[in-house]
């Protein structure tokens, strides 16, 4: 954290000093929004949430030592009077940002891979210098501030996660921690319910390359076009990556070995280095390539970009997570989440790993895709059919749309496998109990917390890659 006064905080959020509030005192420590994180020397927010009131806490906080409370009214301990506390918190964020010249924001954006991405471009930064980017998710108007202000004088990479909801969302977090270097990574169907439509998505998502400088750099995909059309919406140097024969990034020889891990060969600035990722799934190429293009945006050679790419290992929890426990049974867990783009991503990688094994598809909802969730539960199932996977079970009735593509796509191609519905995540665990069978591979995956359960019911015997568990937050 940088030091700031109760000046700067209060200049910074347009807010007042009142009860006691020290305009020369100094925030030296964490800016907290939970009251028992609060150390000496920090400063607490007040934000309002559904199910408490951070204002409640203000004299907790103090008492914990910090220096005043950021609220939007009077608590009895010295405040940062403010309108909108949340708001403050982006404020004072931006406040610590416009103090570190030297530190380097890189933003990430897209459907799908923000997280995956994230860590891998921190992985490769953190070489390069000190680099802070958030844990897990934290990607919205709450975790987006939270984690800029970790960065201190010493940071000279802030790695960022720009979640959009809506339209002006990320044009929010840039305003936060405007960035030099912008990556967007796809434009899918997350989130279209809220959207309306594909369009609208990629609207959102192209806020990140509007909003960087003309010497920053914006990192497309040249393979999704509505990605590759950002370009005419920046003034930044574009870098496209992908597999497209104009990449600037590329990648070719694409391969995957046994256990879904790509191989490729990756091209650059008239040089080219042979890579193999740790990572599982084909859809790692392009996160890896969009890593490559901002590493390199950077200034990382070639060689040791392609020597980081390959020594890199599933870091965030529950997203392609492939264990094989001591029975044979290898388990992919991309539990964490899921739309229909990373649903494809994890059925693909099941049928790669699963060549030649039995293989079982645990499905759940997907939540946020309004209109389109039967449709897009239904391709789901079709796909996972397609692709020859033996057993589809879809969890929870809120999912059988895709029980029923799977059913239909039977139907039309005489596919052998068998597709169920069951009503919960224990049934599937019971289910998966009585007939799993030594070899066989099983993909978990579903939206938020609707595969955790049996996610972790197949972990019980084995010892995960990754130890630490997202919370239901
Ligand atoms: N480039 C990609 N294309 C398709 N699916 C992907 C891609 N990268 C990651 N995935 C899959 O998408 C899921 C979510 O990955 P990740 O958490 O990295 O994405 P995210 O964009 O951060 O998601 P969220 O919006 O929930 O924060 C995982 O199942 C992961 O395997
Ligand atoms: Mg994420």
């Amino acid at each position: 954290m940088i030091e700031l006064s109760l000046a700067d905080v209060a200049v910074a959020t347009g807010g007042a000093l009142v009860d006691g509030a020290d305009p020369t005192a100094t925030v030296t420590a964490g800016v907290e929004y939970d009251s028992r994180a609060v150390t000496a020397g920090g400063l607490f927010v007040a934000l309002r949430g559904e199910s408490d009131d951070g204002h409640r806490f203000a004299t907790a906080a103090v008492g914990a030592g910090a220096v005043a409370a950021v609220a939007e009214e009077r608590t009895g301990v010295p405040t940062v009077l403010v309108a909108d506390t949340l708001v403050a918190l982006g404020r004072i964020a931006r406040a610590v940002v416009d103090r570190l010249p030297d530190t380097t924001v890189v933003g990430v954006t897209g459907s799908s891979g923000k997280t995956s991405t994230k860590d891998m471009i921190a992985a490769l930064t953190a070489r390069l210098g000190d680099t802070v980017a958030p844990v897990g998710t934290l990607n919205n108007e709450l975790g987006h501030p939270y984690t800029v202000l970790q960065a201190d004088r010493d940071t000279r990479y802030l790695v960022l996660e720009c979640s959009a909801r809506g339209i002006g969302h990320v044009a929010y977090l840039c305003e936060i921690a405007p960035p030099r270097i912008g990556v967007v990574l796809n434009v899918g169907s997350a989130h279209l319910g809220e959207f309306g439509s594909v369009e609208a998505i990629a609207t959102a998502k192209g806020e990140l390359v509007e909003a960087l400088p003309a010497d920053g750099t914006a990192v497309l995909n040249a393979d999704d076009k509505r990605v590759r059309a950002m370009a005419q919406r920046t003034r930044a140097r574009v870098v496209l990556f992908g597999t497209a024969p104009d990449a600037d990034v590329r990648a070719t020889d694409v391969a995957l070995d046994g256990a879904g891990r790509p191989s490729f060969t990756l091209h650059a600035g008239g040089e080219s280095v042979p890579v193999q990722l740790g990572l599982y799934g084909a859809h790692q190429v392009s996160n890896a390539l969009a890593t490559a293009a901002a590493a390199l945006a950077c200034g990382m050679p070639l060689a040791e970009v392609g020597s980081a790419l390959g020594g890199l290992r599933p870091a965030s929890p529950r997203r392609m997570d492939v264990f094989t426990r001591s029975d044979g049974v290898t388990v992919i867990d991309d539990s964490y989440n899921a739309n229909l783009a990373s649903m494809t991503a994890a059925l693909r990688t099941l049928a790669t790993i699963g060549a030649g094994r039995r293989t079982w598809a645990v499905l759940g909802y997907m939540a946020e895709l309004g209109r389109f969730e039967q449709t897009q539960h239904e391709q789901v199932g079709r796909l996972a059919a397609e692709l020859g996977v033996d057993r589809v079970v879809a969890v929870e009735p809120a999912a059988a749309g895709i029980d029923q593509g799977a059913r239909a796509r039977a139907a039309d191609s005489g596919w052998e496998g068998q597709s169920v519905q069951v009503p919960d995540q224990q049934a599937a665990i019971a289910l998966l109990a009585d007939e799993v069978r030594p070899g066989d591979v099983v993909l978990v995956k579903g939206s938020r917390y609707r595969t955790w359960h049996v996610a972790d019911a197949l972990r019980e015997t084995a010892d995960s890659a990754l130890g630490d568990r997202e919370a239901p937050a």
